[in-house]
């Protein structure tokens, strides 16, 4: 079976769906592999490093005709165009928000199998591309942060005085949350975290975080470790919980996220303008609506004097690794699915329900056909 890597096309992204080394990986596998010419080019992996571990170079048009094409966004219709009949994608898709590409994949019988479906079970932990991105995107936002603001993190004793460390407060304690307490902690700042599932109170403390709990209210449904549903006397209390703690912020992290809705926001502009003149806020959320209401996706604007950073594709600024997981994650799932001679076509197997959604010119998954036939 042949694979082909497509350049990705939206704008500010600079990752690509596999690396040399992952390459490499499947060629062991008796895959063949084809690269669009400058697929990796702006994640630093030349055409030479694709050729010398083993797959070729060709174009956008051959390229489409592999028998599994794979991507890191979704594939645009004009690509879809471009597929051979029946084929299979792999790619991130979120299909509930594209339905004019749901409809160019059934019209060429392509099976999609779309990256931000793959369950998040243990079996699949190798193929989580969601938190191997966010993962590195709860990095990147205390890096963003920290360069946007005036002020060290840590604790420094100088014979011209004592600085005081940096104050982060972070909303939401999933996997870029997590990895953010870790990476402001490392450099030294005191962290307060707020979330509404109450598990993460102990996860926050075993990386030095202090968890901001909401007392006296229940009214938060968890479901698979996501926070399905949480109730307004619950975001009342938070609210008023938080507004304490906001004042003496330096750094204020959003990353809260209900699964399949619109992102909660949790920072009014009343809030902002309660924060320290210089402070700053990263709003991860910021690509489904953001947690912060002044926040604007993929700018950075200054707000009754706090810079608000909304940057909706942090791993795309760490493309190294972002691809190097990313590919590991795409090749884990390709291989569980297919072997050199072709897929399985395990219909009722967990992962593959899970994440396959258009098949035999049928869109076959049901959360999306859910969202899409409402
Ligand atoms: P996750 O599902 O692991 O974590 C989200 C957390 O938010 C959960 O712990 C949940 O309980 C919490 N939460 C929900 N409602 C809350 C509330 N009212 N107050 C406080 N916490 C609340 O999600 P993950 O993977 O950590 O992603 C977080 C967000 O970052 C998502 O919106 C995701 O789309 C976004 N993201 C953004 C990236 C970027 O480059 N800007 C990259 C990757 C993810």
């Amino acid at each position: 079976m042949k694979v082909g890597v497509l350049k990705e096309t939206k704008p500010l992204e600079t990752r690509v769906a596999l690396t040399p080394d992952t390459v490499k990986q499947l060629l062991k596998k008796g895959f063949e592999v084809v690269i669009e010419k400058d697929a990796g080019a702006l994640s630093s992996y030349s055409d030479e490093a694709y050729q010398a571990a083993g797959a070729t170079i060709s174009t956008r048009e051959d390229v489409a005709q592999a028998d599994v094409v794979l991507k890191v966004n979704a594939l645009t219709t004009d690509e879809v165009k471009l597929l051979k009949e029946g084929n299979v994608t792999i790619s991130f898709l979120y299909a509930y928000t594209i339905p004019e590409v749901v409809e160019a994949l059934k019209a060429k019988n392509t099976s999609a199998f779309s990256m931000d479906a793959v369950p998040r079970i243990s079996r699949a932990q190798k193929m989580d591309a969601l938190s191997s991105q966010a993962n590195l995107a709860g990095y990147k936002t205390v890096i963003a942060g920290a360069n946007a603001l005036g002020k060290i993190f840590p604790l420094m004793m100088t014979a011209a005085g004592t600085i005081t460390p940096t104050k982060v407060l972070i909303f939401g304690a999933g996997v870029a949350g997590l990895q953010a307490i870790a990476t402001a902690k490392r450099l030294g700042a005191v962290v307060e975290v707020t979330d509404v599932r109450p598990e993460t109170k102990e996860q926050v403390e075993s990386l030095g975080g202090r968890f901001l709990t909401v007392e006296g209210v229940e009214g938060v449904k968890v479901e698979g470790g996501y926070a399905k549903e949480v109730s307004a006397e619950f975001l009342q209390k938070q609210k008023e919980l938080v507004e304490k703690h906001i004042k003496d912020a330096d750094l204020v992290i959003t990353t809260a996220l209900v699964i399949g809705k619109k992102a909660p926001v949790l920072v009014s502009e009343e809030m902002v303008k309660s924060m320290k003149n210089g402070s700053v806020i990263v709003d991860m959320a910021t690509e489904s609506g953001g947690n912060c209401a002044l926040s604007e996706k993929d700018k950075t604007v200054v707000k009754h004097g706090v810079t608000i950073i909304g940057d909706s594709n942090l791993p795309a600024q760490l493309p190294v690794n972002a691809s190097q997981l990313y590919g590991t994650n795409i090749i884990t799932l390709l291989i569980h699915l297919a072997d050199k001679d072709g897929f399985k076509w395990e219909m009722e197997e967990e992962i593959t329900k899970g994440s396959l959604i258009t098949h035999k010119g049928e869109l076959v998954h049901e959360f999306t056909k859910s969202i899409l036939n409402k």
